[in-house]
C-alpha cells in the first residue's frame, strides 16, 4: 500500500490534517489504535479559540458547532470571594471563544472525512515507524491479524503523548523539556443547567475549581486535587460541598447541583520535545507536547500545527520545494513555547502549591488583582486565551 501523507492517530492533529490535505487534492491514510466510538467519546477539552473555530468554519465542517456550540465573550476570575470579568471582544479587537466539545470536533471531522471517501482505520496495532530520514519512510501495522506496510511520502505523528512516533526520533536527536505539577484536576459532568453564563476560573484558600459548560442542561466541573487521589475517595456529596466551599463569594453566590455521571482524574504536565521533526517524519499536538488544561489550549494547540504542517506539505506535493517544511519545527515551537508559558502562568496563578508559605500566596493575590484591575494585563491574558495568530500569520 502507498499514500502520500501516512498518519498515525485519529485525535484532532490526525483528523483535521487529513482533513486540510484532502481539500488541497492530497491523500492521506489514517491509522488509529482505538475504536470510531472510543474516539468519538472520550471527553476531553471544551473550549474552542477565535482561530480554531475559524478554520473549522472555512473549511466546512463548523456547520453543528455553529448551532450547537456556544460562544463566550469572557470569562471569570474569582479570588477573595469576588468575581471580575475578562471582556475577550473589548480587549482583543472582537475576538471571542466557542465552548464545543472535543469528542464531537472528532464526530464532524470523521463524518467529513469518510463522506469524501477518506482512508481512516481504527482499531490497528503495532504501528511502527520505520526508515524515518529515508525519501520512502513506511509504516507497518496490524490490521484484523494480518501484518502490512504502508509506503509514505511523508509521516505524520499525531499519536498523543503515549504514542509511538516520537520514540522513533532517535533519543539523541530530540531533547525534552518537562515539568510535573504536585497536583491533578477532579473532573466531573453533572446533569444540571449551567451555573454561569461564563467560565469561572476560581482561586481560593482551599485550591483551584473551574465552572465550565458542555450544554444547556450539563455543566462540566473541575476542582484542584492530589494526584495520588482517586475517584472513590469523592462520593457526590463531598465533590458538591467542596465546589461549593472553593466558589462561594461574600454576596452568595452558589452552585447549581445535579447528579454527576461521569468523575475522573487528569494529570497535569507540561512538556515539549525538540524538534518535532525527523527526516521524513513530523509530529503534531500532544506527541510533541503537553500543556496543563488551565489554559484550554491542548486541542488549539494541536490545530494550529496540522495547519502549519498541511501548509508545508501541499506546498512539497504541488512544487516540490520543501522550504516551508523545514521551518515547520522552529515555526510551531514559537508559538507552542509562548502557549507553553501562557498555560503555565495561568496554573501557577490560580493554584495552591503544596508547601506554600503566605508570601507566595500574597505574590498570586497580587498578580491575580493586576489581572483584574490593569487593562493592559487583562489584554495579555484575553489574547492569550482567545489564541495568538497561527504560523506565520
Ligand atoms: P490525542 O487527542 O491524544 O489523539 C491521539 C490519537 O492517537 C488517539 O486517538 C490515540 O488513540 C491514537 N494513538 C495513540 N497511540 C497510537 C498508536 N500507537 N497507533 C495508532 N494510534 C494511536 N485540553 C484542554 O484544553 N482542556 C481539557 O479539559 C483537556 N482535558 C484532557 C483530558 C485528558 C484525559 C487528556 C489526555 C487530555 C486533555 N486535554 C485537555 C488535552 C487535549 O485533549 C489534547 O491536547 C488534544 O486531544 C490533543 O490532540 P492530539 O490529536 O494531538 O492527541
Ligand atoms: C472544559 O470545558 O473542559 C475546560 C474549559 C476550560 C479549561 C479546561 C477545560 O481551561
Amino acid at each position: 500500500m502507498r499514500t502520500q501523507v501516512g498518519i498515525v492517530g485519529a485525535g484532532p492533529a490526525g483528523l483535521l490534517l487529513a482533513h486540510l490535505l484532502a481539500l488541497e487534492g492530497v491523500e492521506s491514510v489514517v491509522l488509529e489504535s482505538r475504536s470510531r466510538e472510543a474516539v468519538e467519546q472520550t471527553i476531553r477539552a471544551g473550549v474552542l479559540e477565535q482561530g480554531t473555530v475559524d478554520l473549522l468554519d472555512s473549511t466546512g465542517v463548523g456547520e453543528r458547532m455553529r448551532r450547537e456550540g456556544a460562544l463566550h465573550r469572557g470569562i471569570e476570575l474569582r479570588f477573595g470571594g469576588r468575581g471580575h470579568r475578562i471582556d475577550f471582544p473589548s480587549l482583543t479587537g472582537g475576538r471571542a471563544i466557542m465552548l464545543y466539545p472535543q469528542h464531537e470536533v472528532l464526530k464532524d471531522l470523521i463524518a467529513a472525512r469518510l463522506a469524501a471517501g477518506g482512508d481512516l482505520r481504527f482499531e490497528v496495532a503495532d504501528v511502527a515507524v520505520e526508515e524515518a530520514t529515508s525519501d520512502r519512510p513506511r509504516l507497518r501495522f496490524n490490521e484484523g491479524g494480518q501484518a502490512r506496510a504502508l509506503d509514505c511520502e511523508v509521516v505524520a505523528g499525531c499519536d498523543g503523548f503515549w504514542g509511538v512516533c516520537r520514540d522513533a526520533i532517535p533519543e539523541g536527536r530530540r531533547t525534552a523539556y518537562a515539568r510535573e505539577y504536585p497536583f491533578a484536576w477532579f473532573g466531573i459532568l453533572a446533569e444540571a443547567p449551567p451555573s454561569s453564563d461564563e467560565l469561572i476560573y476560581c482561586s481560593s484558600e482551599r485550591g483551584f475549581a473551574l465552572v465550565s459548560t458542555r450544554s444547556p442542561t450539563v455543566q462540566r466541573l473541575y476542582f484542584q486535587c492530589d494526584p495520588d487521589d482517586h475517584e472513590d475517595n469523592w462520593p457526590d456529596d463531598r465533590i458538591w460541598e467542596e465546589l461549593q466551599a472553593r466558589l462561594q463569594t461574600r454576596d452568595g453566590w452558589t452552585l447549581t447541583e445535579g447528579p454527576i455521571f461521569q468523575k475522573g482524574i487528569v494529570g497535569m504536565r507540561s512538556f515539549v520535545c525538540e524538534p518535532m521533526q525527523h527526516g521524513r517524519l513530523f509530529l503534531a499536538g500532544d506527541a510533541a507536547h503537553i500543556v496543563p488544561p488551565t489554559g484550554a489550549k491542548g486541542l488549539n494547540l494541536a490545530a494550529a500545527d496540522v495547519v502549519v504542517l498541511a501548509r508545508g506539505l501541499v506546498e512539497l506535493f504541488r512544487s516540490g520545494a520543501g522550504g516551508r517544511l523545514e521551518a515547520y519545527s522552529a515555526t510551531c515551537l514559537r508559538r507552542v513555547w509562548r502557549t507553553e508559558h501562557f498555560s503555565w502562568w495561568m496554573t501557577s496563578m490560580l493554584h495552591r502549591f503544596p508547601g506554600d508559605d503566605p508570601f507566595q500566596h500574597r505574590l498570586q493575590l497580587a498578580q491575580l488583582e493586576y489581572v483584574a484591575s490593569s487593562e493592559a494585563a487583562a489584554t495579555t491574558l484575553a489574547e492569550n486565551y482567545v489564541g495568538l495568530p497561527i504560523g506565520d500569520g
